[in-house]
């Protein structure tokens, strides 16, 4: 489904958030705090956005993971930023990262983990990677609790989005589709949030962004 939309996956994001997306992802830089000699993993990278945010944020070293080899192309050919580190991209899985255990300070994963199979799966292999005192962001959609919001969103992501998503994408595989209804089917906050503790991660918390219609949650590793 990712293959099918890669090329235009970056339009359409700008497109249909109003350049909001970007935005989302400097903020989740900037929760990570200070990222000088660190190094980032950032997990179902997709083309690339939030590495690269990364990148310009002063670690030593940014990985990108990603399964779908099409999206990591699209990454491959972003031409590295001016005070960017460097950026390597690998396929791989989020439930099955080939990383060592304790050797990463940063996990990140933006509108990734409700595409996972397994959720759990990923946020433990998150815990293992990351070393005690690391942290992990992550950038997901929600549902606004203002149910005037909430239904505004809804007709928009259900009714509006997919049609001019798909058409910009030339897409027939649905993948527009599937982006509500994920989002609605998707880990309540609080049941990411137990999730997280779950795995044991600690002090976590949640920013909603945009009248809660994307959430950042920052966990720390020990
Ligand atoms: C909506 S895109 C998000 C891309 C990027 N993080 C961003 O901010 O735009 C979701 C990505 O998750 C990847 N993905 C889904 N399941 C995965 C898994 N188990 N392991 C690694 N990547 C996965 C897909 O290939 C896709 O590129």
């Amino acid at each position: 489904m990712f293959a099918a939309i890669a090329g235009s996956y970056d339009l359409n994001n700008r497109l249909h958030s109003f350049g909001l997306d970007q935005r989302w992802r400097r903020r989740v830089v900037k929760l990570a705090g200070g990222l000088e000699g660190k190094k980032v993993l950032d997990v179902a990278c997709g083309t690339g956005d939030l590495a690269e945010a990364f990148a310009q944020a002063g670690p030593n070293h940014v990985q990108g993971i990603d399964f779908t080899p099409e999206m990591l192309d699209m990454a491959r050919r972003r031409p590295l930023k001016p005070a960017s580190c460097p950026i390597t991209w690998e396929v791989g899985d989020a439930m099955d990262l080939d990383v060592e255990t304790d050797s990463v300070d940063v996990v990140s994963i933006a509108f990734g983990l409700r595409n996972v199979t397994s959720p759990e799966k990923a946020l433990a292999e998150f815990r293992r990677v990351l070393r005690p005192d690391g942290k992990l962001l992550i950038l997901e959609f929600s549902e606004p609790e203002n149910p005037l919001i909430r239904g505004l969103n809804r007709v928009y992501t259900n009714h509006i989005m997919p049609v001019t998503a798909s058409l910009i994408a030339g897409d027939r595989s649905g993948a527009y589709r599937y982006l509500p209804k994920s989002v609605e089917t998707f880990l309540s906050r609080s049941a990411i949030e137990s999730a997280l503790k779950s795995c044991g991660f600690s002090n976590v918390r949640q920013i909603p962004m945009t009248f809660g219609v994307c959430v950042a949650y920052l966990a720390e590793g020990s």
